[in-house]
């Protein structure tokens, strides 16, 4: 489906601007260029967040809600809103230390190191869990694509902007964080998601699954 694999592809460029922006977050903050900062902002802000997370709330997660019958008030896609709401939150903390300099330099890294983390959770889930069961769920009624949009002129130059800070801070070979598949590092799991399984699955998914784990 044309729209997840555009949504897919726009991870990988998020993902490499995440980790230039903690490279950038490692300069001491007399050295730093803060309009290089402001430009990760923008990234964030307008890639990121408005063309980015916005179109998979008012499309893909719209689908899956009004086309799948999927719940969306709990569960999978509820984690990950909660998560859009609350990554777009930390840039505003991001921003005031960036401007104060020096003396939140320390607040500065934090922040900047725990927004960059999260991002890359959010996105470790959504192409690990959520994604592959999206288009199978929506094939199956009926929906065989999705409406997309490209950038607006604003959102174009914001991930100009972007790529262009990767390339002058490299993003760190190691990541520093642990990655990977599934909803293990999630911190909703068992709070207000019990995994995509016992969200979304119904019962003749339940029955084939028994019936295959019956036959090994
Ligand atoms: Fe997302
Ligand atoms: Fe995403």
């Amino acid at each position: 489906m044309r729209l997840i694999d555009e949504l897919q592809a726009e991870h990988d460029t998020i993902e490499q601007v995440a980790g230039a922006f903690l490279t950038f977050a490692a300069v001491p903050a007399d050295q730093r260029r803060v309009e290089d900062g402001e430009s990760f902002l923008r990234f964030f802000r307008l890639y990121a967040n408005h063309y980015h997370h916005a179109r998979e709330e008012d499309t893909l997660f719209a689908a899956l809600r009004d086309r799948a019958g999927l719940p969306t008030e709990r569960g999978p896609v509820a984690t990950m809103v909660a998560d859009h709401v609350r990554m777009a939150g930390m840039l505003d903390d991001i921003a005031a230390s960036l401007r104060a300099g020096a003396p939140q330099e320390a607040r500065f890294r934090d922040a900047a190191t725990a927004y960059v983390h999260a991002l890359w959770h959010h996105i470790d889930a959504e192409n690990s869990v959520l994604f592959p069961e999206c288009g199978p769920r929506l094939r199956r009624n009926g929906v065989v694509d999705l409406p997309s949009r490209g950038p607006t002129p604003d959102e174009s130059h914001a991930l100009a902007a972007g790529q262009a800070l990767v390339a002058r801070y490299p993003p760190p070979a190691d990541p520093g964080v642990m990655r990977g598949e599934g909803c293990i590092m999630c911190p909703a799991f068992g709070v207000t998601c019990r995994g995509l399984e016992r969200e979304w699955w119904n019962e003749w998914e339940w029955d084939e699954f028994e019936d295959r784990m019956g036959g090994v």
